[in-house]
């Protein structure tokens, strides 16, 4: 094994939102680790979700909960006393945040309420990860990467949201947590992240191997729209590089971190799509647009020098091998390949990249 990554080894680990797309790839990766998982989420939504491909709760710990219920998250941090907290379940999407603001302001600020007073409260924690997003910066459209100290702020409810959850996290880290020598807590910010298994409504890549699987052209709304493209391998490596490093040294680690690609690897909505064809074999791309669409953010992507400088941490994937890895998962299963085989042999083929 990966020695960066040993001190999972039958340490008790507790991921909120394990039966999402992020949250069910670390979970995985954790239990391949030899870690003793505990999962808690609301139900996955479909039968062909990742979650439920790769048969995730029959190897983990999984409870199905509601995070924005105190009493919940509560009772299962007392029970499992954990060492480690990765914190991810949020309303992710920002379309469905303008349909559903207060669902989403709630699930995602109310519920990092929650699991902060239970980490608080629950000494068994070394290590806490709580999961936000580059969309917490106030999107300025300008050229420059987004670094850990910027101005946060969102104009969509979700960006608000995590904005929030920062606000939320920074109070409890100088109220709580700083001055706790041996607790280290971070709050990580990550761009867009694609990878085998979402199936997501309104996002690039499960929009687009829906319309590859029936043979419909893809329909592009914001074509050349800029983002972060990273593999889920990328920011994932990078949260379990900060937590085994904040476990053995938590005042020198702790803190914000960015984990996004390499600024060369800037591409747009269509290059994705490009990719996603030529990897597929067939398929063409329909540019649209309505009136109706609420706005998406330009350009936006983030300085990751703190997590290259501090962490030692560097993305490993291109662009192409990101897009190709992406294709290859959905294709694979598709053709009658074991999700849980093909998501292992990902993982293993990162580690030893
Ligand atoms: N996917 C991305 O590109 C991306 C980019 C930046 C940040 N993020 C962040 O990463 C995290 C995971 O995102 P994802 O893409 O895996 O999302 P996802 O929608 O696939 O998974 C969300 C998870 O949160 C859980 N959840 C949602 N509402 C809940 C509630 N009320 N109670 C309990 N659990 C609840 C869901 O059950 C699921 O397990 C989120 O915090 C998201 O904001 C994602």
């Amino acid at each position: 094994m990966n020695s960066r990554y040993a001190i999972f080894k039958n340490k008790k680990v507790l991921v909120t939102g394990d039966t999402g797309f992020k949250g069910s790839w670390l979970t995985y990766w954790l239990h391949l680790l030899g870690a003793d998982v505990y999962g808690f989420a609301l139900p996955p939504e479909r039968d062909y979700d990742h979650f439920v491909m790769i048969g995730l709760e029959k190897r983990i710990h999984h409870y199905e909960g509601e995070i924005g219920e105190y009493s919940q998250i509560q009772d299962l941090m007392k029970r499992v006393q954990p060492e480690f907290v990765f914190h991810l379940a949020a309303q992710p999407l920002i379309r469905r945040s303008y349909r559903e603001p207060k669902l989403t302001l709630d699930t995602n600020i109310g519920g990092t309420v929650n699991v902060l007073e239970s980490v608080r409260l629950t000494p068994s924690v070394k290590v806490l990860v709580s999961i936000t997003s580059d969309k917490c910066y106030r999107n300025k459209e300008w050229c420059w990467g987004y670094r850990e100290n910027d101005e946060l702020g969102g104009k969509d409810p979700y960006s608000a949201s995590k904005a929030a959850a920062e606000i939320v996290y920074s109070a409890y880290h100088d109220s709580f947590f700083s001055g706790r020598p041996q607790f280290g807590a971070a709050s990580v910010r990550a761009g867009n992240v694609i990878g085998g298994g979402d199936w997501s409504v309104d996002r690039i890549v499960p929009d687009c191997i829906r319309a590859l699987q029936a043979g419909k052209p893809i329909e592009l709304r914001n074509p050349h729209a800029t983002r972060p493209w990273q593999h889920v391998l990328e920011p994932l490596s990078g949260y379990l590089l900060l937590a085994s490093r904040m476990y053995n040294e938590p005042v020198q680690f702790r803190g914000s971190y960015n984990f996004g690609p390499d600024t060369r690897e800037m591409h747009t909505v269509q290059d994705v799509a490009r990719e996603l064809i030529s990897t597929w074999g067939t398929g063409e791309i329909k540019i649209t647009r309505s009136d109706n669409d609420p706005p998406e953010a330009g350009l936006l992507h983030l300085n990751c020098d703190k997590a290259h400088h501090i962490l030692g941490w560097y993305p490993r994937w291109d662009f192409r091998k990101t897009v190709e890895q992406t294709a290859y998962w959905y294709k694979a299963v598709k053709d009658g390949e074991d999700a849980h085989s093909v998501t292992r042999q990902q993982i293993i083929e990162y580690m030893e990249n």
